[in-house]
């Protein structure tokens, strides 16, 4: 009780509110953290009310339209990584009028928490794709996307981490002139307020904060020595050194969450040329004679509108949301849409080909460790008065490494993330209540980073409110199977320095179903868990691929535009030719900062 007390008194000396309304936006966290409701409903009225976490007065709901106007200058689809930067920096132009529109809501307060913000998957601002795992397999793995002003990056890792300088060159090598790694850094810069380095490979002042998160796990200091046994170097893998071991960086500022849309949208909250409809579903691009004209959108309510694009319409609905709008808008293979009774505008074979995505997998060790690394009463108090502790920070997860497999020429092809005690929900705050002292798992995961494999997707029906059918034919490349192996066999040996040895590392024993014949630890036997246990980093890219006008699959022009299709350019995940070695948010971030220029040079501003 006298903790109750002591908590709510910090609670009501940090929440001095303006007069803005504080709206409580849904899901809660005693929605997302599931159990027994009381102390995350606390939880929730404590994050709630205090604005040094949300600050209810910068949120950007003064652009929000229930009704859009007729016409205006840009009508941007999506708000997410790519959405938020396009429609930010166009409505810098007070000339321009823009509107975005958004099938999902304003951020909910507690995904702002970098330390349980990813329990956010799966509530009611995931899309909840399914994904087959490849043509021909019964294993069906879950794509969380956020439907939510601020897109996957609201329900994502956080972790900032850009491709490898060569990624870029390979897409200019392809044909995509100007995404030379000299130009696209140029972007990455612009976007970027970093805290922490200073030099040729950072920005400062960009809208996009980056830095560590406050708190360092303890175990983290271990995993870098036993890394640093395994002849890793510590480097930024942001910059010259491409592959080592660091303490990562992540869109984050304090233990909170900095989102697209709050790192974009919520500074342009004053721009009467900007609007926003949220709770609103693009079904089409409206085409006449080859030209982008609008777009037709339906509300929650069941509204629909049709609204006139004057200059352009950009798509920036994601590796699922746009090659879906493409499609239902009569561009894409012309084949599948005459099949499904859909006019076909243009055919483009390459709409939702080329999918890719990074694959992952575990390797277990059994350790002994008593943690109270947890959301309890000592943990809430540090985030909510220090800014700090276990619910500021990503766990062991704020670690990451990357090693180059004999299969790629000393590129980095494979990643790994660390992940141990993440801060769980809870159901009494008890600290004991989440961790059985003792024995624990240390995960190591393997992520293959350069897939030779290729997924798709395709049109189930001509509703544009179905989900499509994805198949993400992972480790259908031979090559790409070798690749992992090899990570896993790295992470074996990531485990035996004396580092890890104090908690008496041990690789877990667990036989996946489906691999009982095979020789525990031998290369076959391995191979068979992978294919059991693989996972999605969920790093989706690629289905409306970049190219040149030679590209049979090429969907979009260097300048991003849909070939054959005037006034209609797509800036998200999906253009990439080849997804990025790294994880994916500030690339899209480049994409859009880069994109948005064009469209300012193509239109004069
Ligand atoms: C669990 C998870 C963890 C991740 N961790 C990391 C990480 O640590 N670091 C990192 O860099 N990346 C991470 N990623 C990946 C990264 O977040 C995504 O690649 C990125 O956010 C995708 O950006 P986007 O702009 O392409 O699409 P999104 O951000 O998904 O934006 C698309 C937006 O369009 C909206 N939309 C879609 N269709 C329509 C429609 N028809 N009408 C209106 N609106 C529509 C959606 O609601 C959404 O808001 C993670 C992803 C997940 C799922
Ligand atoms: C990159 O690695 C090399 C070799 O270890 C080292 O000499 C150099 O200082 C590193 N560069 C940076 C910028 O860290
Ligand atoms: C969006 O929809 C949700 C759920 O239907 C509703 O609670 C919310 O008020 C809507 N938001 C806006 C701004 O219309
Ligand atoms: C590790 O913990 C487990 C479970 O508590 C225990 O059975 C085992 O004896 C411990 N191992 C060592 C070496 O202490
Ligand atoms: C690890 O194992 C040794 C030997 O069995 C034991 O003495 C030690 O207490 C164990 N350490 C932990 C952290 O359990």
């Amino acid at each position: 009780m006298l903790r109750l007390f002591l908590l709510l008194f910090v609670h009501f000396s940090v929440s001095l509110g303006g007069d803005c309304p504080n709206i409580r936006i849904r899901p809660s966290l005693s929605e997302t953290c599931s159990g027994e409701g009381s102390f995350m409903n606390l939880v929730d009225s404590l994050i709630q009310d205090n604005f040094k976490i949300h600050n209810p007065c910068g949120r950007p709901h003064p652009r929000f339209i229930e009704v859009p106007d007729r016409s205006y200058d840009f009508i941007v689809v999506g708000a997410g990584s790519g959405g938020s930067v396009v429609a930010s920096r166009l409505s810098e132009n007070p000339k321009w009028k823009v509107l975005l529109v958004e099938a999902g809501e304003d951020e909910p307060v507690g995904s702002q928490i970098v330390g349980i913000g990813l329990n956010f998957q799966e509530s009611s601002i995931d899309w909840n794709y399914q994904v087959f795992g490849s043509s021909d397999s019964e294993k069906i793995l879950r794509y969380p996307r956020g439907k939510v002003l601020g897109g996957t990056s609201v329900l994502n890792g956080m972790m900032y981490m850009r491709g490898t300088k060569e990624d870029y060159e390979d897409w200019k090598d392809l044909g995509n002139t100007g995404w030379n790694h000299k130009n696209v850094l140029k972007y990455f810069k612009k976007s970027e307020n970093n805290a922490e380095y200073e030099n040729s490979y950072h920005g400062k002042g960009g809208m996009q904060h980056v830095e560590r998160c406050p708190y360092t796990h303890p175990m983290v200091k271990d995993i870098f020595e036993a890394a640093v046994e395994n002849g890793l170097e510590m480097n930024d893998l942001n910059a010259e050194n491409q592959t080592g071991i660091m303490i990562a960086q992540f869109t984050q500022k304090n233990g909170v969450r900095r989102s697209s849309a709050r790192s974009f949208l919520w500074p342009a909250r004053d721009r009467p040329n900007l609007h926003i409809m949220v709770n609103s579903t693009v079904t089409k691009v409206l085409i006449k004679n080859k030209v982008a004209k609008g777009v037709k959108a339906i509300t929650n309510k069941g509204n629909v509108f049709q609204i006139q694009a004057k200059k352009e319409v950009i798509l920036s609905a994601g590796a699922i949301g746009s090659p879906h709008i493409l499609l239902h808008s009569g561009v894409g293979p012309s084949k599948d849409l005459e099949d499904l009774g859909i006019e076909v505008h243009h055919n483009l074979p390459g709409v939702g080909e080329n999918l890719q995505d990074h694959v992952l997998t575990r390797v277990n060790f059994m350790i002994n460790q008593s943690d109270t690394n947890t959301l309890n009463w000592d943990t809430l108090k540090d985030y909510i008065i220090n800014g700090n502790g276990p619910l500021s920070s990503r766990d062991l997860m704020v670690a990451t490494a990357k090693i180059a497999s004999p299969y790629s020429n000393g590129r980095a092809d494979i990643q790994y993330y660390f992940y141990g005690s993440l801060v769980g929900c809870s159901k009494t705050g008890h600290p004991d209540e989440l961790n059985t002292p003792g024995q624990k798992v240390l995960t190591m995961m393997p992520v293959m980073l350069r897939p030779k494999s290729k997924g798709y997707i395709k049109l189930k029906s001509s509703n544009p409110l179905d989900h499509p059918k994805i198949v993400g034919n992972y480790l259908q490349d031979p090559r790409d199977m070798e690749i992992i192996l090899h990570g896993v066999k790295f992470a074996m040996t990531l485990g035996k320095p004396k580092a890890l040895q104090k908690y008496n590392a041990t690789l877990s024993r667990e036989v996946p179903k489906g691999c009982e014949d095979f020789e525990f630890g031998s290369d076959d036997f391995m191979r068979c868990s992978i294919k059991a246990e693989y996972g999605s980093d969920n790093h989706q890219a690629g289905t409306c691929k970049m190219g040149p006008p030679n590209d049979p699959l090429a969907v979009v022009d260097p300048k991003l535009k849909v070939y054959g299709i005037d006034r209609l350019r797509v800036m998200d995940s999906s253009i990439m030719p080849n997804v990025i070695a790294g994880n994916t948010h500030a690339t899209i971030q480049m994409i859009a900062e880069m994109g948005s220029d064009f469209v300012k040079e193509y239109w004069g501003y």
